[in-house]
């Protein structure tokens, strides 16, 4: 039976445990970023690791899409690679990641720390904290997230993005003994990094996998499904439900079903009631419009927002998000559509 009324946070967390609800919750990927001019405008003279590091500036951008486009989640500003210095690792933005020294060699891997994430980004914890307290009267749910070691690794191998990660995929035959201690190192460190932030207030916690949809679905078994199922296992999901994104994933979305994840986030390219049919009882389902179609006339939306939450019934619940971030230059009315539709939702059940 669906329940009414149910504050943000509750509908959030029933929906990713498969518990009934009156409607789908709804936050967009990248809500927080350069598409909002109130974004733009903090971000003014600051670099983006430096807004990433300022708690009160941080702590600012995190809240801005709950008045600006109606969002009802807060995710964390912060980024995936915001940890990976702490290893020893020398990176910076121009604007996406670029790593001084690719990794390439057993004595490289062997030479990084995993530390304890609230030692190298007291920061995060303290933005979470922050943020907590600020939303507790509304009751907003507060998320957290991490990129996942194989897309960290991706880019540390490659040395940046862009391209189609051809060194990391070297690295998987020519030397996979290298490719495995990394992504053990960086297992270690997702999974600091994901506790520290529950502990530090987020409610959900969203895994990142962005680029693992570039594997065959034979090498992703091998080398990603694992690594998942180590973190799903070690995270205490009983407080804080564990989202999984991939990316152009929908040849291993059997493999994603089966990570051991809350709720498996999905791109536009996958049906969601096919994926919804899949899934079965096992485990919930997010996503997933185009982020293109936020271009669209609102009507398009709202009509496009109603197919997906009648594509979303049939799994055991459904967080309405996009399947990929938010564009740098979404209109905020589209934004704003999205999650008006899926207010408009339980008015229309009612
Ligand atoms: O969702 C949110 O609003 C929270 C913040 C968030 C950011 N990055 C802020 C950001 C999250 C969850 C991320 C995740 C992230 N970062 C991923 C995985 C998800 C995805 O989008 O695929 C990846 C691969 C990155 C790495 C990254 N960070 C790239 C490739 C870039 C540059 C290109 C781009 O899309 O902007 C960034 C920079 C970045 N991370 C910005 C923001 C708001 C833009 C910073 C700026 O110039 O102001």
């Amino acid at each position: 039976m669906p329940r009414s009324g149910l504050d943000p946070t509750e509908r959030l967390l029933r929906a990713c445990r498969g518990e009934p609800v009156d409607r789908p919750p709804v936050w967009l990927m990248r809500q927080a970023g350069r598409y909002l001019p109130e974004y733009r405008r903090v971000r003014e003279g600051l670099s983006f690791l430096e807004l990433c590091r300022d708690v009160e500036k941080a702590v600012e951008v995190s809240l801005q899409p709950l008045d600006a486009v109606g969002s009802e989640a807060v995710i964390v500003f912060s980024d995936i690679f915001v940890p990976v210095p702490g290893m020893g690792i020398e990176l910076e933005f121009r604007p996406g990641p670029v790593v001084a020294e690719p990794i390439r060699s057993l004595a490289q891997v062997e030479a990084l720390r995993v530390p304890d994430p609230r030692e190298s980004v007291p920061f995060v914890g303290e933005i979470l904290r922050r943020l907590r307290a600020e939303l507790a009267p509304s009751r907003v749910p507060l998320i957290g997230f991490a990129g996942a070691p194989f897309t960290l690794a991706a880019y540390l191998v490659e040395g940046r993005g862009g391209g189609d990660f051809v060194q990391a995929k070297r690295l998987m035959v020519e030397a996979p003994e290298v490719l495995r201690a990394l992504l053990a190192k960086l297992t270690q460190l997702v999974v600091a990094h994901l506790a520290a932030q529950v502990e530090a207030g987020a409610q959900v916690v969203q895994l990142f996998d962005t680029w693992a949809g570039l594997l065959a679905p034979d090498d992703y078994a091998e080398w990603v499904q694992p690594v998942h199922r180590e973190i799903a296992a070690k995270l205490d999901r009983a407080r804080a439900p564990l989202i999984l994104y991939v990316n152009t994933g929908s040849h291993v979305l059997d493999f994603m079903l089966e990570s051991g994840a809350d709720v498996v986030s999905v791109d536009w390219r996958v049906d969601l009631a096919a994926a919804a049919r899949r899934a079965g009882g096992r485990i919930s389902l997010q996503g997933n419009l185009d982020p293109a179609l936020l271009f669209a006339p609102r009507e398009v939306v709202f009509e496009r927002v109603r197919r997906l939450a009648a594509a979303g019934r049939g799994a055991r619940g459904h967080v309405l998000n996009l399947g990929h971030g938010c564009l740098p230059d979404t209109p905020v009315a589209g934004a704003r559509a999205f999650t008006d539709a899926a207010r408009a939702l339980a008015e229309a059940a009612a």
